[in-house]
């Protein structure tokens, strides 16, 4: 208990410091998909009909979206605008007691409003115009042919079935509508998602800790995770998606290759191959 409230506050200390940071690092990340986009496709994002699927609480890439196109976002969570009572009951029945204790939370330590700030700061605008709706990407309620780009950020981690998944991003795309989804591998050294790895406070914890049997009880992650590896990602985006170009994501290549090379001579990790074990994500586009 000790040890997951003093989490709380050192995860609580790192977004009060880190919310300029987090929203300045967003919007390059999405300035370089905008360019992707162009030079792939020869497509502005500019007056498009645009859906963010599972924006997450802070919408932040919605707000960058939303500058210059129409911006419908999804989320399997039901996200909380505002302070209406009638929302966190939604909350309460659809996400659960424990997650709407911890947005409550939030927005009492004004996390989300150091979010909303930053964004109007740093874009001009923030989310709270953007409609969210409580929906699953394995099975979204739009028609076919609904957007001309799909936009999915760190989400298909946590989704049991990705083929379903990926046929709805193609199904409710234009014929010749674009789609881009990032995906953070398993395999990758943060592949746990223990908020711990990227507040920055990993002093306890080993190197891909949560794929050493000896070493996985030092970490938790936050979400459930399909745990696929890079060569089923590759299978699954060949078999759903028309040509799709997939980009591996790897930061920090060199350190941690040297890292991962020291701990197979060593016996760990042996059936992991090194391109699994330094890449981060997986940055995948398509055209339909
Ligand atoms: C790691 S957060 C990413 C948030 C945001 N896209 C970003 O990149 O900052 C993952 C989000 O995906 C949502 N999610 C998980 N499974 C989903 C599903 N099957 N359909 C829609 N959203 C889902 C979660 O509720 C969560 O808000």
């Amino acid at each position: 208990m000790m040890t997951k409230l003093w989490e709380a506050r050192s995860l609580y200390d790192w977004h009060a410091t880190n919310a300029v940071t987090r929203v300045k690092q967003v919007i390059e990340i999405m300035d370089a998909v905008e360019d992707t986009i162009r030079s792939r496709y020869d497509l502005a994002l500019t007056d498009l009909t645009v859906l963010d699927v599972g924006t997450g609480q802070q919408q932040i890439q919605s707000a960058w979206l939303a500058r210059r196109n129409r911006v419908i976002g999804i989320d399997l969570d039901v996200v909380a605008k505002g302070w209406s009572p009638r929302g966190f009951l939604t909350m309460w029945r659809v996400n659960g007691a424990y997650r709407t204790v911890k947005t409550l939370a939030r927005k009492a330590l004004r996390l989300d409003a150091m979010y909303a700030r930053a964004l109007h700061q740093e874009l001009g605008r923030g989310a709270e115009d953007i409609p969210v709706y409580q929906m699953d990407v394995a099975a979204m309620g739009f028609p076919s042919h609904s957007f001309d780009f799909v936009y999915c950020s760190s989400v298909l981690q946590c989704v049991p079935d990705v083929n379903l998944a990926l046929h709805e991003m193609n199904r409710v795309l234009v014929p010749g509508g674009v789609g881009y989804f990032t995906v953070q591998l398993y395999t990758s050294e943060t592949g746990s998602l223990d908020p711990r790895l990227y507040s920055g406070d990993r002093s306890s914890i080993p190197y891909w800790a949560h794929l050493r049997p000896a070493e996985c009880q030092r970490v938790s992650g936050n979400a459930w995770l399909n745990k696929m590896r890079l060569s089923e990602w590759r299978q699954c985006v060949d078999a759903c998606l028309p040509n799709p170009i997939v980009k591996l994501s790897q930061p920090q290549a060199h350190t941690l290759l040297a890292i991962a090379q020291s701990l197979q001579e060593r016996g760990h990790l042996q059936e992991y191959s090194l391109e699994e074990l330094v890449t981060h994500e997986l940055q995948v586009s398509w055209r339909k």
